[in-house]
C-alpha cells in the first residue's frame, strides 16, 4: 500500500483541486514548477503528458475499485477521489481547450496556469499535446436520474417515480463502464454495484453541474424532462451547449409527448396513422352522452390518466356502470381522463430509434409481441417481468404478416413527426382477434424503460427495449452504445421545435 504523496513527484505532475467552483492546477510535487504557474511552455507540455499518463492507467483501474500507479503500486483507495478529480478536469480542459481553439475562451473554472500561458496554447508544442492527450481521453458518460418533481400541468401531475429511477440509470452507468468506448462519471468515487444511488447525479441543476463538472461529455438524461427542467434553462449551462452530448428527448416538447390526449390528437389530425377512438372525459362530464358522440356505447372502453405511467389506472370497463366508478376514481386525481376503444387484439410494442450518423433515418427495431395479459390489460412491469410476459418476434413472423410492417412504418413516422431525439416505444394492439386485424399506435412512450442485465444481482433484468434488441443480436451493452451514439448537442435538444 502506498500513498499518492509516496508517489514520485514526475508521476504527480498534475493535480487538481476543486476549490470553490474553481479548480486549480497545483504541481506542488512537481520539480519544474513554480508557485503553481508554469513558466515555461515545456514545463506544460511535460505536465499534460505525465497527467495523460496518470490518467490513462487510473481510468482503466477506477472502474475495477482497485487503482494501481506505473509501477503496479495499489493506491490507498481514499486517493481515487483526487486522480478522479484529475481525470475529469484534464478531460474538460483539454476538450475545451481544442473545441474552443483559443483558450481565452475556457471557463474560468479550468486552470490557471493554462490562462496564464494563453500564448502557450497556441504553441505548436503544447497544442500537439493536446490533441494527442484528448485523443487518448474516452467520452465520458454522466446518467441523470429523477430528483425533480415533475411540474403540475393542467391540473394533473405525472405521478414520480418513487426512486427516481436510480436502479435502471446504475443498470444503464454499469454496464457502460464495462464496455469501454465510454467512461463514466459518478457522484460515488468508488461505486458499489449494489448501490444505486452511487451512479447518477440528480436532475436538478447543481446534480447536472456536477456531473459536468466530473467531465461528463454525455448526458444520458433517464428522467422525465419538462419545459422549466433545467436541461433547457440553466444559464450555467449555457457555456457547455455545444460540447456536451444529451440522450433525452427536447424539454420544451417533452411536456407535450407526455400528454396523451394532446399526442392522440397530433397523430389524429395527421389522418395517416391507425389509431383508436379515443376522447376526454372531463369532470362531471356525462359518460353516458361522451360514449354516444364516440359511438362507444354498448362496446367495453379503457379508461386512463392524461400521464401515464406504468398501467397506473388503466382499467378494462364492461359497462357504463363500470366505467363511471372507474372513471369518478381517476377524477379524484386528475379532472381530465382518457377514454379509448378497447383493442381487443394482439398486443405489442415498437422501439423507434433516433438518426444517428451511421444511421441517418427514425427506425424500427424488431417488434417485442406481449401476452398473459391481467382482464385485458398488461400489466407493469414492477410486477410482472417482461420475460414473463413478452417475447420478440422472428424475422420469419413479422415477414409472414404484413400488418408487423405496416406497424413499424407507422411507428418510425410517429418519431419522425414528433422529431423525437432519443429512442421512443410505442405501444400497439390489434383492434380484433381476427387473422390480419391491423395494429392500432395507443400509447407513446417518450422514456422508455432501458433498463438490462449486468449489474451482480440483476444478471435477470430486461427492458421491452432491451428484449427488442436483442432480436438484432445486440446484448444490452451494444443497445446502450447505439443509443449514445444518436445523442443530441445540448443546443439541438434546447432548441428543437415542432413544425
Ligand atoms: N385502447 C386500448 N385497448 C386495449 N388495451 C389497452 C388500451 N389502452 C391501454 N391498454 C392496455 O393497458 C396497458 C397500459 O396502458 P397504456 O396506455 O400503455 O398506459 P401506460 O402509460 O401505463 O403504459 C397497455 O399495455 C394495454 O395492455
Ligand atoms: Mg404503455
Amino acid at each position: 500500500m502506498t500513498t499518492l504523496s509516496a508517489v514520485s513527484p514526475a508521476e504527480l505532475a498534475v493535480k487538481v483541486f476543486a476549490r470553490d467552483e474553481r479548480c486549480h492546477f497545483n504541481t506542488e510535487n512537481s520539480p519544474k514548477n513554480n508557485g503553481g504557474v508554469f513558466d515555461r511552455v515545456d514545463d506544460l507540455h511535460c505536465a499534460l503528458v505525465d497527467a495523460s499518463n496518470i490518467c490513462q492507467r487510473a481510468e482503466v483501474e477506477l472502474h475495477e475499485n482497485t487503482l494501481t500507479n506505473f509501477k503496479g503500486e495499489l493506491f490507498e483507495i481514499a486517493q481515487v477521489d483526487v486522480l478522479r478529480i484529475v481525470i475529469a478536469n484534464m478531460t474538460s480542459i483539454v476538450e475545451r481547450a481544442l473545441i474552443h481553439q483559443t483558450p481565452v475562451e475556457l471557463p474560468t473554472r479550468c486552470i490557471p496556469p493554462v490562462v496564464h500561458h494563453r500564448h502557450a496554447m497556441r504553441h505548436p508544442v503544447i497544442a500537439s499535446s493536446l490533441r494527442l492527450f484528448s485523443s487518448q481521453m474516452k467520452p465520458r458518460l454522466a446518467v441523470l436520474y429523477q430528483a425533480l418533481d415533475p411540474p403540475v400541468l393542467n391540473g394533473v401531475q405525472k405521478p414520480k417515480k418513487p426512486n427516481g429511477y436510480v436502479d435502471s440509470c446504475a443498470d444503464i452507468a454499469y454496464t457502460v463502464a464495462r464496455s469501454g468506448g465510454f467512461a463514466v462519471a459518478t457522484p460515488a468515487a468508488t461505486p458499489d454495484p449494489a448501490k444505486d444511488a452511487d451512479w447518477s447525479f440528480g436532475d436538478d441543476e447543481a446534480g447536472i453541474l456536477d456531473a459536468v463538472r466530473a467531465g461528463a461529455t454525455h448526458l444520458w438524461a433517464n428522467t422525465v424532462l419538462f419545459k422549466e427542467h433545467p436541461l433547457q434553462t440553466s444559464a450555467a449551462l449555457d457555456a457547455h451547449q455545444d460540447d456536451v452530448r444529451v440522450v433525452g428527448q427536447p424539454p420544451l416538447l417533452a411536456e407535450t409527448y407526455d400528454d396523451k390526449a394532446l399526442v392522440n390528437r397530433i397523430l389524429k389530425e395527421q389522418g395517416r396513422f391507425t389509431i383508436p377512438v379515443s376522447c376526454l372525459a372531463n369532470a362531471g362530464d356525462d359518460l353516458a352522452a361522451v360514449l354516444e358522440r364516440e359511438q362507444l356505447s354498448g362496446r367495453p372502453v379503457i379508461a386512463k390518466p392524461v400521464r401515464g405511467r406504468g398501467s397506473h389506472g388503466v382499467k378494462l370497463c364492461q359497462s357504463l356502470d363500470e366505467l363511471e366508478r372507474h372513471v369518478q376514481s381517476l377524477w379524484k386525481e386528475s379532472p381530465s381522463v382518457i377514454l379509448e376503444e378497447y383493442l381487443a387484439g394482439q398486443e405489442a410494442t415498437i422501439t423507434v430509434m433516433p438518426p444517428s450518423a451511421e444511421r441517418p433515418t427514425y427506425w424500427a427495431m424488431p417488434i417485442v409481441t406481449r401476452f398473459n395479459h391481467v382482464a385485458g390489460i398488461a400489466p407493469y412491469s414492477g410486477v410482472v417481468a417482461v420475460t414473463a410476459n413478452s417475447r420478440t418476434l422472428t424475422e420469419e413472423e413479422e415477414a409472414a404478416d404484413p400488418t408487423y410492417k405496416q406497424a413499424s412504418r407507422e411507428c418510425a413516422g410517429v418519431a419522425e413527426l414528433l422529431k423525437t431525439k432519443a429512442p421512443i416505444r410505442i405501444d400497439i394492439r390489434r383492434f380484433s382477434d381476427e387473422p390480419g386485424s391491423p395494429f392500432a399506435l395507443f400509447d407513446i412512450n417518450m422514456k422508455p424503460n432501458m433498463t438490462g442485465p449486468g449489474r451482480p444481482g440483476r444478471e435477470d433484468q430486461a427492458s421491452l427495449c432491451a428484449l427488442a434488441a436483442s432480436g438484432l443480436g445486440w446484448d444490452y451493452a451494444k443497445l446502450l452504445q447505439e443509443i449514445l451514439q444518436s445523442a443530441s448537442t445540448l443546443r439541438e435538444l434546447r432548441s428543437a421545435k415542432l413544425d
